[in-house]
């Protein structure tokens, strides 16, 4: 038991932290520049666009969960850069043609998928809602979105994949237990998977302020990840910073699916990774929440599109809030998008049926974006559409 004046001070310091004056302005990221300020939404039907469910999850969540889904590292210059990017370019858009007509669909490994919007890997999901993951699952299949599952999930990929219809990809984390990253591409195939992404940004754990600041005031933001974990025998090691690429060949020599390297940012690590014969690239840096770089994702696409010639996808994360960031990034040659906090707000704030509203609503803006812009196929989109901000 603490002593009671220490447990004082930690109550004061969680309720000082709540107040949106403290948490707010020190640890949230700012809201979009000249966006009008709307009110709090009262229930889902309410809910008009991401910021809105953001606003919403806050509500609904205790502080460490809020924390745990909004920080970014160090003083939060990448995850900062990462919106910001998108201020610099412009949509170029043509008139008078027949949009009438919009198809988002694409092709992925075979696989072909609704829209280019894929929820990205989030682990220990049931920190932001009682159901976590199998609720994400309810809400990415209500719209027939690609799910990708985190290692650290809090349920296990085969429960993720009983949950619900929507495609599914694993998303692995390196072990320097190679017995537990075997134990692990047996259970993402064995539950269908159609690919798995190695998440190579992560060497160490990122500096993230809030969450720190929280495991010492509060504890842990909640129940510990164990899902993919249960019943490994022996105490699973995530996070390998001796891996390097001969990793590559290793997968390739322990899974027949597809290879996606999570994480990769520059041009000539890009190189590197189609040389070894990866099967797609995702331009990453975890949402802000790893290396304090300062640059934006949307920043480091082109380098990592023109190095690999089109020999593989390229997909993008970091800072997705709105149709027009999509049809920007896609403009730049990204081949589909992954959101991760956004839908981590609409779980926060409403379950499973929040994550749906905002795949809803992001899909919709971007059919919107498509429209004004003159294009009915991503296909067309390319970099005519777009201008740097003079
Ligand atoms: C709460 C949280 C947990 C995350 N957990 C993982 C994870 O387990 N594995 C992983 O590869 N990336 C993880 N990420 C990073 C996301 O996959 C993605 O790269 C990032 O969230 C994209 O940026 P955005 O949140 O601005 O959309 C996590 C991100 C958040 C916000």
């Amino acid at each position: 038991m603490p002593p009671a004046n220490l447990d004082a001070r930690r109550r004061l310091l969680v309720f000082l932290l709540q107040s949106p004056l403290i948490g707010g302005t020190v640890l949230a990221s700012r809201p979009a520049a000249g966006r009008p300020g709307l009110a709090v939404p009262q229930a889902l039907d309410e809910v008009l666009d991401v910021f809105q469910m953001k606003s919403a999850a806050r509500r609904a969540l205790e502080p460490p969960a809020w924390h745990f889904i909004v920080n970014g590292a160090d003083d939060q210059q990448t995850l900062e850069a990462n919106r910001r990017a998108f201020d610099e370019w412009q949509i170029r858009v043509r008139r008078l043609v027949d949009v009438s007509r919009v198809d988002t669909g694409l092709t992925l490994f075979g696989q072909r998928l609704d829209s280019p919007l894929i929820l990205a890997p989030a682990g220990a999901q049931q920190t932001v809602h009682a159901e976590g993951e199998l609720a994400t699952m309810r809400g990415a299949s209500a719209r027939n979105h690609l799910l990708m599952a985190s290692t650290i999930s809090s349920s296990s990929i085969g429960e993720i994949r009983a949950a619900g219809t929507a495609p599914l990809w694993f998303q692995l984390y390196p072990s320097p237990d190679r017995e537990l990253m075997r134990h692990l591409l047996r259970a993402a195939e064995n539950a269908g998977c159609a690919a798995v992404a190695l998440t190579v940004d992560s060497p160490t754990r990122g500096n993230r302020m809030g969450e720190r600041w929280f495991a010492r005031v509060a504890g842990r933001p909640g129940p510990a990840p164990m899902g993919n974990l249960a019943g490994y025998p022996g105490p699973p090691r995530i996070g390998d910073p001796a891996m390097t690429w001969d990793i590559i060949d290793w997968l390739r020599a322990n899974t027949g699916l597809p290879v996606l390297l999570k994480g990769i940012v520059t041009r000539e690590d890009a190189q590197l990774a189609v040389r070894r014969g990866v099967d797609g690239l995702i331009v990453s840096n975890h949402g802000g929440r790893q290396e304090e770089s300062g640059r934006a994702t949307l920043d480091c696409l082109p380098e990592v599109v023109a190095a690999t010639r089109g020999r593989c996808p390229v997909l993008i994360d970091g800072g997705f809030r709105r149709g027009t960031d999509l049809f920007k990034a896609l403009a730049l040659g990204a081949d589909a998008v992954c959101v991760g906090r956004p839908y981590l707000y609409g779980l926060g704030a409403y379950g499973g049926d929040g994550v749906a509203k905002v795949l809803s609503i992001l899909d919709s803006e971007l059919v919107r974006a498509m429209q004004f812009a003159g294009t009915t196929t991503l296909g067309a989109i390319g970099s005519r559409y777009l201008q740097r901000r003079a």
